[in-house]
């Protein structure tokens, strides 16, 4: 039976999906808070995880260990690598990798985990033509399907942005997704990651950032909720 994790970063992220959540139970583990219940009747548990990789590898874990899920959504909101890409857009992962992961001085290409087969953690099919056609049904014609970036690092200047671009020709930028496909791909667990452009992770970042936060968070949300029906069906 298909049980669906569901992590986002920060209360915005998440809050439109629990508040249409069903049946709704909590359990607070190593700080965060796990919402287990249904979405759209399928079996789920959402959980904001805090922003970065370790919160969000922790919290994918405990997924995995305490509560069974069968697979992994990691929903929220993305800087664009990418001129096509503009505010409010859609991305689903096709793959996602570090772009401030650095072993050089031991021969690994940079955003390689050593013991790693993979420098990019693959994401699901089924999962990313699901969520494909969920956004195209939110905000037809503005996804697209590629690598998310990730880092410990909110990119909010142009020589950092050139630089992420040029190492992991990533779609977006964000802070989690990564770590959570790293930790789905340790577990064999099908992973998909979907994020809503807030900001280009440029010198405007910080100032577009807190004003299409909200509007990007919710449209993502919107997104998971029917790719929720799609996996229920
Ligand atoms: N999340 C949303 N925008 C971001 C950015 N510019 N960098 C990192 N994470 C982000």
């Amino acid at each position: 039976m298909t049980k669906l994790g569901i992590i986002g970063a920060m209360q915005v992220e998440v809050e439109i999906l629990l508040g249409r959540m069903e049946n709704k139970t909590e359990k607070n583990i190593a700080g965060s808070t796990f919402y287990e219940g249904t979405l759209e009747g399928l079996p789920a548990v959402v959980v904001q995880c805090g922003v970065g990789k370790v919160n969000a590898a922790i919290c994918a874990q405990i997924l995995c260990d305490c509560f069974g899920v069968t697979h992994l959504v990691n929903t929220g909101i993305a800087g664009s690598l990418c001129a096509e890409l503009d505010i409010g857009d859609l991305v689903v992962s096709r793959d996602a990798m570090y772009h401030d992961f650095d072993c050089n001085a031991f021969g690994y290409p940079s955003g390689k985990v050593p013991g790693m087969d993979v420098i990019a953690f693959p994401a699901d099919e089924t999962m990313m033509d699901y969520a494909f056609s969920a956004a195209e049904s939110v905000n037809p014609g503005h996804t697209k399907v590629g690598r998310i970036a990730s880092g410990d690092q909110f990119v909010a200047e142009k020589a950092l942005k050139e630089r992420i671009i040029a190492l992991t020709h990533g779609l977006c930028t964000e802070m989690e997704g990564a770590a959570i496909a790293q930790t789905a791909y340790r577990n064999g667990i099908p992973f998909v990651i979907l994020r809503a452009i807030s900001d280009k992770a440029d010198d405007s970042a910080e100032m577009d950032y807190p004003t299409f936060e909200r509007i990007a968070a919710h449209r993502c949300a919107e997104v998971t909720c029917k790719l929720a029906k799609m996996l229920n069906e």
